[in-house]
């Protein structure tokens, strides 16, 4: 008798998509990332790959980071944690827009490639052109061999293991974390003291640990997504930190869900956007527990005040007082790591949001996991 078996399914492992199998893997792939590389005795993380010495890692007086679509949205969350930890001027740019622009290239700058699949050819054509007018670039990748790691000069590899689902989330979680990594690394060369580097390999460590704790509150964050879902349009707002967490969270939202999701910055909210604010428009409020809660409040109570309903991501000690605010609490980490686990939950919103509206959540339409031509 033959047995009649779906090389898809076995590798689901029981999952109903891979989306979702991905998302339950991240605690594993984080320790895949981190394993061997935290130095308790120095605190600092030892990045062999990215074949800089001491040296040449103390005389970057910058650092710009590339890569499309969400890569380039950690790349903001990893530009934030460098400018925090090493305090070395960094950002993000779009590798699609950069390639284009003749940009100035800076033999005193870091340039990292951001990409899961390596193939991306908007990030592939930036790496060669920053090499091409003598910069050094560094590659943050998942897939080992592939285009751009190979044509980067060093990098540190995400080991998140196969991503298989066009959202991405555990090799997005893992660019996070190897982004804490390498500021750990720019910074202990620098003024970050082995205390303060040993605080960060501590939160570190423990990060596997609080993701699992998110992923069992899913069946919560499911019911918060019916409810997002049924909307035609939302607001995603964060600040400073928690703008790229909202940036993403509305990426994926839109990707899988075809919900228009617009990211703004909470700050920038009131010089404009408020208008649009009423019933039939929620927003989701990213509000950590850190200098600029009392801020990001402010700003929930501006956008309830104009009737618009809010779900706020944030810590628990963040009191809410009279504000009726539906909440995904999620563990709090060291302040300059919480995007990492504040984007969590946002994974499983789109893909609940996804799943209520039946949609294709491994294969959205327009879509292609990596795109490779032009
Ligand atoms: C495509 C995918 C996105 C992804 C981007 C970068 O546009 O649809 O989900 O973020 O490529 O992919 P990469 O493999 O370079 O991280």
């Amino acid at each position: 008798t033959e047995i009649d078996i779906d090389a898809e399914d076995l590798d689901l492992g029981g999952y109903p998509h891979y989306m979702a199998k991905e998302i339950q893997e991240q605690p594993e792939s984080v320790e895949r990332i981190i394993r061997g590389r935290l130095d308790d005795r120095f605190g600092v993380a030892r990045l062999d790959g990215l074949n800089l010495t001491p040296r040449e890692l103390r005389g970057f007086a910058r650092v710009k980071i590339l890569g499309c679509g969400s890569a380039y949205y950690v790349g903001q969350i990893g530009a934030t944690m460098i400018e925090e930890l090493a305090r070395i001027p960094a950002d993000a740019e779009a590798a699609s827009e950069f390639r284009y622009r003749n940009p100035i290239i800076e033999a005193d700058t870091l340039y990292i490639a951001v990409s899961q699949s390596g193939e991306t050819i908007d990030t592939a054509f930036a790496v060669e052109e920053i090499k091409r007018k003598g910069g050094r670039v560094v590659g943050l990748v998942n897939v080992v061999g592939s285009t751009i790691a190979r044509a980067c000069e060093g990098g540190v590899y995400l080991h998140a293991g196969p991503e298989i689902a066009v959202a991405s989330t555990k090799a997005l979680t893992n660019m996070a974390v190897g982004f804490a990594l390498i500021a750990l690394a720019l910074g202990r060369v620098r003024d970050l003291s082995n205390a303060d580097g040993q605080r960060i390999i501590d939160a570190v460590r423990a990060l596997p640990g609080q993701i699992k704790a998110i992923l069992d509150f899913e069946p919560e964050i499911a019911e918060h997504a019916k409810t997002v879902a049924a909307a035609k349009s939302l607001f995603f707002v964060g600040r400073v930190r928690g703008y790229p967490v909202a940036r993403e969270g509305a990426q994926k939202f839109k990707e899988i869900s075809y919900r228009h999701a617009e990211a703004y910055q909470t700050s920038e909210l009131k010089h404009g956007p408020l208008a649009l604010i009423d019933e039939a428009l929620p927003t989701v409020a990213v509000v950590p527990s850190d200098e600029l809660t009392e801020r990001n409040l402010a700003a929930v109570q501006q956008i309830k005040a104009r009737g618009g309903a809010v779900l706020a991501v944030t810590h628990a000690d963040v009191d809410f007082g009279e504000l009726d605010v539906p909440r995904i609490v999620v563990p709090k980490t060291e302040p300059e790591l919480d995007p990492i686990l504040l984007t969590i939950p946002l994974q499983l919103l789109a893909y609940h949001a996804a799943l209520t509206l039946g949609y294709d959540i491994d294969k959205p339409r327009n879509l292609a996991k990596s795109v490779t031509v032009e």
